[in-house]
């Protein structure tokens, strides 16, 4: 494993000559508070969480097939644990409290040690507490390279996060109340992105990793300065590229670009006036040797068609919240009447099990839906298999169906990645095998 350059160039020189693997000698990530430059430089800075030193936390970058070993510190002050989101991974090592492992206390740690057995764009994040604590800060980017990667001049992971705070940069401490949790969640007051390159030129080609690491807030992105494609979602390869149009990202969901640069690129929010100035990576210079050639899809896609006709169709009904949401549950918000993790499971399936969900917004706010050790695709309107995905996004009185081959044993979260919501009731578990 090595660290994203940004982190890799503090690292001592003796460190640059050894060998990746060599490298594997349990690497730390310590969750610490921080002082972080959130408003623009100049502006005033913003206590917060993040690892090892900074939130984002650093960029931790393997290839496909390598093993995550690391050890996790934790001295926040409370409890917490690591959930790598997206991950096909080890049921043990997923990183959610009492359904996985057990709480890792303040001033304790715990060994994650986990298999990456599909190349894409993943991120990790606190899963304790996870409203407040992604928050303040404690995720980072998890981004596991193809084999045989496209070839591009600039691999560029991109943040996209708000943050509520005052104009003086201090967090607004009113985490966790009743209104968030009751309607969107915890929005911010300032938004932007957080690019892991700052330049590139004219001419040059790029991979974008956009990461929506926010709590509540679904972002809509118009991205300019740049023509290509996408080629990927929730780290999963596109079987064919799409045209960038009218981006959507809710909260947990990742889109993989590849463009060529024609101007800088500005990251905006539109809005019904202006649009919201969200970030660039600035332009410097020419590419002598532009490449001519196509975007082409992403080699190494897995293989995930499901092989047969699924075996059951389940509805899933999200209920609850604010302006009307009646259900049965004994919290703010619901899945089929229930609120929150019960001792049995919603579901039990045999391993492979291939399954239809349809699921129902039955709220009068978006909801980002994510199903913990799996990908499934989201059946368009149409009928046919859509994206391959990890969180699939309900806007209000939405219903979609999605296909899910359960091919990974183990006891796994499916929940509202709107992370108020999870709070408060809109989570349940599944058990495979
Ligand atoms: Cu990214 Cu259960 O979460
Ligand atoms: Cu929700």
């Amino acid at each position: 494993m090595h660290l994203s350059r940004r982190t890799f160039l503090t690292a001592s020189a003796a460190l640059i000559a050894v060998p990746k693997r060599a490298l594997a000698a349990p690497f730390v990530l310590r969750a610490e508070p921080v002082t972080a430059q959130i408003l623009p430089p100049g502006d005033g800075t913003t206590q917060m969480l993040g690892f090892n030193g900074s939130t984002p936390g650093p960029e931790l970058r393997f290839q496909q097939g390598d093993t995550v070993d690391l050890r996790f510190e934790n001295t926040i002050g409370e409890g917490s644990a690591i959930h790598w989101h997206g991950i096909r991974i080890d049921n043990a090592m997923d990183g959610v409290p009492y359904l996985t492992q057990p709480l890792v206390e303040d001033g304790k740690g715990f060994d994650y040690r986990f298999a990456l057995p599909d190349a894409g764009t993943y991120w990790y994040h606190s899963h304790n507490r996870s409203w407040e604590q992604v928050a303040r800060g404690l995720y980072g980017p998890l981004i596991v390279e193809e084999r045989n990667p496209p070839e591009v001049d600039h691999d560029i992971t991109v943040m996209v996060d708000d943050w509520r705070i005052e104009r003086s940069g201090e967090v607004i401490k009113d985490f966790g109340n009743r209104h968030d949790f009751s309607h969107a969640g915890r929005l911010g007051t300032f938004a932007k992105v957080i690019p892991s390159v700052r330049t590139v030129r004219r001419g040059d080609r790029v991979r974008l990793r956009l990461i929506n690491v926010a709590t509540a807030r679904v972002f809509p992105l118009e991205i300019s300065g740049i023509a290509g494609k996408i080629v990927a979602l929730d780290g999963m390869s596109l079987a064919e590229t799409q045209e960038i149009q009218a981006i959507m990202l809710a909260p947990a969901q990742r889109m993989d670009i590849i463009a060529d640069v024609s101007d800088m690129i500005k990251f905006a929010f539109p809005t019904r006036q202006e649009p919201y100035e969200m970030g660039e990576i600035a332009v410097e210079g020419e590419n002598p040797n532009p490449r001519g050639d196509d975007i082409a899809n992403l080699p190494n896609a897995r293989i995930a068609r499901p092989a047969a006709e699924p075996t059951k169709l389940l509805n899933l009904t999200l209920q609850g919240g604010a302006m009307g949401g009646q259900h049965e549950g004994d919290d703010i918000w619901s899945l089929n009447g229930v609120s929150g993790l019960q001792d049995a499971p919603w579901q039990r399936f045999a391993l492979g099990e291939t399954v239809r969900i349809r699921i129902t917004n039955d709220t009068a706010f978006p909801h980002g839906i994510h199903l913990h050790g799996h990908h499934f695709h989201e059946v368009a309107p149409d009928g046919s298999l859509g994206p391959f995905r990890d969180t699939t996004l309900l806007h209000r009185q939405q219903t979609r169906d999605i296909i899910c081959v359960f091919d990974n044993p183990g006891r796994w979260l499916l929940h509202c990645h709107m992370l108020g919501h999870q709070a408060r009731g809109m989570k349940t578990w599944v058990k495979v095998g």
